[in-house]
């Protein structure tokens, strides 16, 4: 399962990438609106950190400009993927922007027909949002499901289904049963899948206790020439 990371702050993809577990970034305008930058250097700047692919979502909302923006978008770097939306229109430019060897991540799928639409058009990914539906009262990860389950039966589909806004770890979980190619995580969900009570607790246990036997580890000459130290 990949992972990719949800946001445009430049600061917490720097610290996360250390972790050694993003695989790509996903970013929205509304994202960008937030980390305040300007567009086009922060994802060239997210480019350069994430070697992964890195969503860049066009602003227009008819084809002809959303095709111009898609394929200036694209320019920016090897490993931007052009999001656009799940409209008439955006499938048209998911389809055109396809045929020239672009990537395309179809954006707002809140249905399985929709996402049926997407593979049609030969989109690299589709984000279903299953926070937004969790927001309404429908059932965000039921729709995942239903996605996998109608993809698998169509080999020539190649989409890959890239679970969007998720809000808390059990979104991650059901979608890694699910067998989700890939989940589009906040920074705050991301640091929260470390945590467990146990894991603290039995850590000062262990350091309690260690601390008793009086010994080290590292003796003088591993610190010494330790690049940590
Ligand atoms: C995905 O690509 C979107 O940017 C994102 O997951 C939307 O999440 P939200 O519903 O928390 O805004």
């Amino acid at each position: 399962m990949k992972f990719f990371i949800d946001t445009a702050d430049l600061n917490e993809i720097r610290e996360l990438v250390t972790t050694g577990l993003l695989d790509g970034v996903t970013t929205n305008p509304s994202l960008i609106a937030k980390a305040g930058g300007d567009f086009i250097e922060t994802i060239a700047e997210i480019c350069r950190i994430v070697p992964g692919d890195v969503s860049a979502e066009v602003a227009a909302l008819d084809f002809p400009t959303m095709l111009r923006e898609g394929q200036r978008l694209a320019k920016i770097a090897n490993n931007v993927v052009v999001k656009v939306p799940l409209t008439v229109d955006g499938l048209d430019a998911c389809k055109a922007l396809t045929s020239e060897g672009i990537k395309v991540n179809v954006t707002l799928c809140f249905s399985a027909v929709q996402a049926i639409l997407a593979a049609k058009v030969g989109a690299t990914y589709i984000s279903p949002f299953v926070g937004r539906l969790d927001d309404i009262g429908a059932d965000g990860m039921h729709l995942v499901g239903e996605i996998i389950e109608i993809y698998a039966n169509y080999p020539s589909f190649t989409t890959e289904v890239l679970v969007a806004s998720i809000r808390h770890p059990i979104h991650l979980i059901e979608a890694a049963k699910m067998g989700a190619h890939v989940a589009t995580i906040p920074p705050d969900v991301l640091r929260k899948l470390f945590d467990h009570p146990l894991t603290d607790k039995g850590l000062v246990t262990f350091s309690n206790d260690w601390e008793k036997t009086g010994q080290s580890i590292l003796g003088p000459e591993d610190k010494k020439w330790s690049p940590l130290f």
